[in-house]
């Protein structure tokens, strides 16, 4: 399949020329093709919502398994109807506070939206993307548009162009070029059909920021290893998962780079590459130690006194290091509160093992 390429990069925060380019994606999408585009969490890879045929698509091009529902994108308001049977009072308030932005609402699914989108479920999730480019798509596009993230199914999400490049370029028919992500999670998902309601899907908008608009939300999934039943059909999936083995240390700053640069030596002694995920407070260290050393590779993930930078970059680090090419690699892990817990959600699925304190010691 030919890929038609949109390059928006000079031109993301110029209404009428992204309104200008977007034209053409805009009416594929009409037409029930399928186009990969940027929004403030991570790509999407996009769909007419109302079309079966074009739905199923999507599913072909990222190989995802047709059991895990998409989010339903919308750019007004106006368009929620078509989409929801019924708007509870938590979503109202939800919707007021917070969209457009990084969340998506589980509300009961108006009969209109195809079995495919859902999953067969009788409900669907739903939300406002913020940046321009997706706002004006949408727009154009004129219906509510079906959208998974845009890797191949089980790879790291995308968060900038080129990373969707990478996955879909000769399996969609467009994908827009647009800005870096934002957020660089994906979105909070919430469930809100259910009493009080569940966090199916932690992001940048935490329980806490949930709490203070709506009172009590649930968490589906805490963070113990091997205890989580699925509840999100997403959840029973592989994924995010990098070429190399990663392994994540958990325990004090103090201890954790101890244990990664005694890990590091042993396999850079037995003649392994690695990567290292570190942060702008601990990045000096591993320099130090390995930084003349051809088969280390350092990354800082950010500032861990700012966790929205590490939401920012860790799917691109993750993607850096398949792209680089290494054997194994050893992560930094952080405290799993607030906006850390939604970064641990993914790399704890990203991870191969998690060595905590008491493992480490081992070593
Ligand atoms: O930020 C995002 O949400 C991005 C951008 C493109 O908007 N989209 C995204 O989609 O991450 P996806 O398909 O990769 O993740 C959707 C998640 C899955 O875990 C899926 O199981 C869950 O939402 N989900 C969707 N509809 C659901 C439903 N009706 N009930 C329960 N979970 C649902
Ligand atoms: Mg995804």
């Amino acid at each position: 399949m030919k890929t038609e390429l949109f390059d928006v990069r000079n031109y993301t925060d110029n209404e009428s020329k992204l309104t200008e380019i977007l034209q053409t994606p805009a009416g594929i999408l009409a037409k029930g093709g399928i186009v990969a585009f940027p929004t403030e969490t991570v790509y999407g890879l996009g769909a007419n919502a109302l079309s079966e045929i074009s739905v199923k698509n999507i599913y072909k091009a990222k190989g995802r398994p047709s059991d895990n529902p998409l989010i339903v994108h919308i750019a007004d308001i106006s368009q929620l109807d078509a989409v929801v049977s019924e708007i509870p009072p938590a979503a109202q308030a939800v919707i007021r506070r917070f969209w457009p932005g990084p969340i998506s609402i589980i509300m009961k699914k108006n009969p209109g939206i195809p079995d495919c989108v859902t999953a067969g479920m009788d409900t669907v999730a739903v939300r406002m993307p913020e940046n321009p480019e997706a706002e004006i798509l949408l727009r154009l596009a004129g219906c509510p548009v079906a959208a998974p993230s845009a890797n191949l199914s089980g790879k790291p999400s995308p968060t900038k162009p080129e990373h969707v490049i990478h996955d879909l370029d000769g399996r969609v028919d467009g994908i827009i070029l647009g800005r870096n992500c934002d957020v660089g999670i994906e979105s909070t998902v919430l469930d809100v059909t259910v009493n009080p309601p569940v966090i199916l899907r932690p992001g940048i908008i935490t329980a806490e920021d949930l709490e203070a608009v709506i009172g009590e939300v649930r968490i589906a999934l805490r963070k113990e290893k091997n205890s989580s039943v699925p509840k999100a059909p997403g959840m029973k999936y592989t994924h995010y998962a990098p070429d190399a083995p990663m392994i994540l240390f958990e325990g004090t700053s103090d201890s954790v780079s101890s244990q990664i640069c005694k890990t590091a030596e042993a396999e850079l002694g037995a003649g392994k590459k690695i990567g290292i995920i570190a942060t702008e407070e601990t990045v000096e260290k591993y320099i130090r130690a390995f930084g003349e050393n051809p088969s280390c590779r350092i990354l800082s993930a950010g500032t861990r006194s700012n966790l929205k930078s590490i939401a920012h970059n860790v799917f691109d680090i993750l993607r850096t290091f398949d792209i680089i090419g290494v054997d194994v690699i050893l992560s930094e892990a952080f405290e799993a509160e607030g906006i850390g817990f939604s970064i641990m959600n993914r790399m704890d699925k990203a991870a191969a093992e998690i060595k905590t304190k008491g493992d480490s010691e081992e070593l």
